[in-house]
């Protein structure tokens, strides 16, 4: 399998490092071309990656093009391949720019296979989660061989393109480190130094995170276990309930989702024009 990144970015070096990690592709096979060329040498230096002369040289050499620029490039960049119309035929393009619709390029080239990936932060150390969405073109094999190379990353999801979106607000990181930091500073106040703080509340994680792994769909079960009648665990979640906890939560989902949203359907009006 050979790979191809137009836009050698952040995003490109943490899929290529989970790529090598993997095995699944060798790193002379992976082929980089970037407008930034010290970033090009760069990924060269430190990885062994063959810089392509130009756009085309990459996508003639790769099996699989990840289009890696910055949201505010892909326009333009869509337009320098409308005018150089590679051969794209039995390949597969996947867009990485975030809120950028797969219809960008669908548009230009209506045959071509496409998807359209989105890596959660923690895809740096190989504990992502990845939404995939896919257009018509896509074979079932293709999607196999894409899903394989993003659980490289941690985990893929399959989901319609409306549904990354949703995934954008959900698979953020922010509102978990905040809940982290809420329940590091609730410790803090009550008298527990902030390194032991630190520490007892990440094992605190930690431990409900591995129970919850057994029974993952059973989120419900695992507070009932937790609620004795007239106990401690009742009066803390009646404290949350007070204050509309899982409201707040749901909010910040949805204020996520939408501004994510509000972006797309931008760009999808532009495309019109
Ligand atoms: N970083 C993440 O963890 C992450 C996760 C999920 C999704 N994404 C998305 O991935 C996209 C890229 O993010 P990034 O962090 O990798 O950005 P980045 O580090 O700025 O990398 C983008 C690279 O593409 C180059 N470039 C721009 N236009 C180009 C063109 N027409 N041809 C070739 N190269 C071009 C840029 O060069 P110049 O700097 O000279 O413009 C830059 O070196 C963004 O939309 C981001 O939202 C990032």
């Amino acid at each position: 399998m050979k790979i191809g990144f137009i836009g050698s970015g952040l995003i490109c070096e943490i899929i290529t490092q989970n790529i090598l990690n993997s095995g699944l592709v060798k790193a002379e096979d992976i082929h980089i071309t970037d407008i930034f060329k010290a970033r090009e040498n760069e990924m060269h230096e430190r990885y062994g990656l063959t810089v392509a002369a130009s756009k085309i040289d990459v996508i003639k050499a790769a099996d699989i093009v990840f289009v890696c620029v910055r949201s505010d490039n892909a326009m333009d960049l869509a337009g320098e391949l409308r005018e150089i119309q590679p051969d794209f035929s039995n390949k597969v393009l996947i867009s990485i720019s975030s809120g950028i619709p797969m219809k960008l390029y669908g548009d230009i080239f209506p045959d071509l296979a496409i998807a359209r990936a989105l890596p959660n932060p923690p895809s740096r150390i190989g504990h992502g989660v990845v939404a995939v969405a896919f257009n018509k073109n896509v074979s079932d094999e293709q999607k196999a061989m894409l899903m394989q190379l993003f659980d490289s990353m941690g985990k893929a999801y399959m989901l319609d393109e409306e549904k990354i979106n949703v995934a954008t607000a959900t698979t953020g990181p922010a509102p978990v480190y905040a809940f982290f930091q809420a329940m590091v500073e609730s410790a803090l106040l009550l008298g527990i130094d902030y390194k032991s703080a630190s520490h007892m509340a990440f094992g605190t994680v930690e431990g409900c995170l591995k129970v919850w792994e057994r029974q993952i769909d059973d989120i419900a079960g695992l507070l009932r276990e937790t609620s004795t009648p007239g106990g401690i665990s009742v009066r803390q979640l009646y404290a949350l309930e007070k204050r509309a906890f899982k409201a707040i939560v749901k909010e910040n989902y949805e204020e996520g989702w939408s501004r994510t949203k509000a972006y797309s359907d931008a760009i999808r009006e532009s495309l019109k024009k």
